[in-house]
């Protein structure tokens, strides 16, 4: 059985990840500092799976550390998550970013080296194209300059796999550019756990329609888009942990492939602010109370995927309706609050 190491696993996207790999076969070793997560996410994994993976408390900086767990844990492959994602933070802590964001990739692809791991997936994003001038977007559009530290980790980590794996015959690499990871697990075990307010659409909406937070406000609604509201391609987490388990397989099998590989995950398809609203309230029966309000600095217009490739190389496809997708991200709030 290959196992495979993923860091972030108690996050939001690693935790649902970790769920796909256990359920098709692979061993997990999770390791991640907790930052950004609980511990308790694991009996969530475990009650979906009946298993428990393996979990490991270790900071990715700390590079001692992080040789001591690879003298005494023998890995196939890497799933890369762990990392600092909240946009604005980055812009007060940049250095922080750097250093958390780009000290751990390192330390991480000089152990692959040393240990001659095969494998390994990094968790990059659509951010990396701002405001494409082609949509839906493909993965050979320009890399535009990030809008803030965050974006620019996961541009510069790129570079840094690209630049690095070629003095590192023994591995090969993926990178997954996401576009946006809505919903939660079917079972409700696991799912997005935003720390204070949210800033993200979806989290927002379902605490909003929990009474947890006032009104949704709605980032403009007079932008170049059919109904004035931006849009975006909004992906179901599970269907974006299934891609990471058709990325390893290729990694792990396929000796003929690239040494560098980049994919879009995403739908293909595009929602307003608005659909994804009456959507929501479509799906579960709920009320929505949201105001108009001014733009959002840094928001972009609109951006989707061209999904084709991955579609075509990987062989999987986002394919759950955004109705099921929003009714998951509802479930998981109603039994975060015990509501009926
Ligand atoms: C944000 C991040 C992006 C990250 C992604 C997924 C920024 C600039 N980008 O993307 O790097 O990869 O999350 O985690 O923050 N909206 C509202 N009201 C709200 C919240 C959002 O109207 O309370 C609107 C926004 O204007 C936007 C859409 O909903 O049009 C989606 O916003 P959000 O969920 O924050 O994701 P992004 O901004 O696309």
């Amino acid at each position: 059985m290959n196992k495979i190491l993923v860091t972030g696993g108690t996050g939001y996207i690693g935790s649902h990840t970790v769920v796909e790999l256990m359920e098709s076969g692979y061993e997990v070793i999770i390791i991640d500092n907790l930052s950004n997560s609980q511990i308790e996410v694991l009996d969530g994994i475990e009650k979906i799976t009946g298993r428990r993976p393996e979990f490991e408390k270790i900071d990715l900086c700390e590079k001692e550390t992080v040789e001591n767990f690879f003298n005494r844990n023998r890995v196939d492959g890497i799933i890369h998550f762990a990392a600092l994602k909240a946009v604005g933070e980055s812009v007060e802590k940049p250095l922080e970013y750097y250093h958390n964001n780009l000290e751990s990739l390192i330390i991480l692809l000089q152990e692959a080296k040393k240990r001659k791991i095969s494998s390994f997936v990094f968790s990059s994003s659509c951010t990396v194209y701002g405001q494409p001038d082609k949509l839906p977007v493909t993965e050979d559009a320009p890399v535009k300059q990030a809008l803030s530290p965050y974006g620019n980790t996961k541009q510069i980590s790129e570079e840094i796999i690209r630049d690095a794996i070629k003095t590192i015959p023994t591995l090969k690499a993926i990178s997954l550019r996401y576009f946006n990871p809505v919903g939660a697990h079917k079972s409700a075990l696991i799912g997005e756990l935003p720390v204070g307010v949210p800033l993200n659409l979806v989290p927002f909406l379902t605490q909003s329609a929990a009474g947890i937070r006032d009104k949704l406000k709605v980032w403009g609604n007079d932008y170049d888009t059919p109904d004035g509201t931006p849009i975006r391609d909004y992906i179901y987490v599970v269907d974006l942990a299934k891609a990471h388990v058709k990325a390893v397989e290729r990694l792990l099998n396929n000796k003929e492939i690239p040494q560098y590989e980049v994919f879009n995950l995403g739908t293909g398809k595009g929602n307003s602010v608005m659909e994804i609203i009456n959507t929501f309230e479509k799906a579960t029966g709920m009320k929505v109370n949201y105001d108009i309000k001014g733009r959002r600095e840094g928001d972009i217009v609109q951006v989707w995927a061209d999904t084709r490739y991955a579609n075509k190389i990987l062989g999987w496809k986002a394919d759950t309706p955004l109705s099921e997708v929003l009714a998951s991200a509802w479930n998981w709030e109603k039994k975060l609050r015990n509501l009926k």
